[in-house]
């Protein structure tokens, strides 16, 4: 295992954190609480004390294809991770993750020219009065009434990050894994992509880790960046 931990009772943000340590490989920051929790597409991302797990690993050397395909190998590690707990959980392009239509987790990659931050977050203790006022409907392992235990969460994930980090590097993820879990694929979805919108068919992923879609009889191919897709 080659994670190194540090524990913090309050950070701005885990990956802000990490952008401002010396560079190191394995370096893995969980924290009981953020007061600048971050989102994809510039949101916030609620981070109150003991509610939920806030987590962010360093990696590097990073590859072009350790980069691009990271967001969707490290959503196969945390669907895995949750999938121990209960089996219905899936995922949602380019790396979120759900359970009865409502989103418990999400990644924020972020490729520095010297490092790969991936930050984690998954909902743990909120109740559903607390989620309600989140712009896409969310939940939690509480508001699902699954048991947990949080040590032992952040233990697997811990597993599943290193292990998906060594299928990247030996070039050995395949986007197959993360296609069979993600129910978006074959069904007509709606495109939100830096404010236009438009209506396709979720073809596939391919092997860039980009989301192939059929709009109006022509194929598209949609980088994660800054796309938002609803079923
Ligand atoms: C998203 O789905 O929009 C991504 C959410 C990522 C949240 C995690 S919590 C730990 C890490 N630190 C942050 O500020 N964000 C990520």
């Amino acid at each position: 295992r080659f994670m190194k931990l540090i524990f913090l009772e309050e950070v701005d943000s885990t990956n802000e954190y990490l952008k401002r340590v010396e560079f190191c490989h394995g370096l893995c920051v969980v924290a009981e609480k953020q007061t600048g929790g971050k989102g994809r597409r510039g949101k916030k991302w609620i981070s109150e004390k003991g509610k939920g797990l806030y987590v962010s690993f360093m990696f590097s050397p990073i590859s072009y294809q350790i980069a691009s395909l990271s967001s969707l190998a490290f959503g196969v590690a945390v669907l895995n991770v949750l999938k121990t707990l209960d089996k219905r959980f899936y995922l949602k392009w380019p790396n979120d993750i759900y359970i009865n239509g409502k989103k418990i987790s999400g990644i924020l990659p972020e490729l520095l020219s010297d490092r790969l931050i991936i930050g984690i977050g998954i909902n743990l203790n909120y109740t559903r009065d607390e989620l309600s006022s989140l712009e896409v409907p969310a939940t939690s392992l509480f508001a699902e009434k699954i048991p947990f235990d949080k040590h032992s969460i952040l233990d697997k994930l811990i597993l599943e990050v290193e292990n998906y980090y060594e299928l990247l590097k030996k070039k050995a993820f395949n986007v197959k894994e993360f296609e069979k879990n993600c129910p978006l694929i074959g069904k007509e979805v709606s495109v939100i992509e830096e404010h236009k919108q438009f209506n396709g068919i979720a073809l596939g992923i391919d092997t860039n880790g980009c989301l192939v879609v059929e709009v109006e009889g022509k194929i598209r191919r949609l980088f994660s960046g800054n796309v938002s897709i609803r079923l």
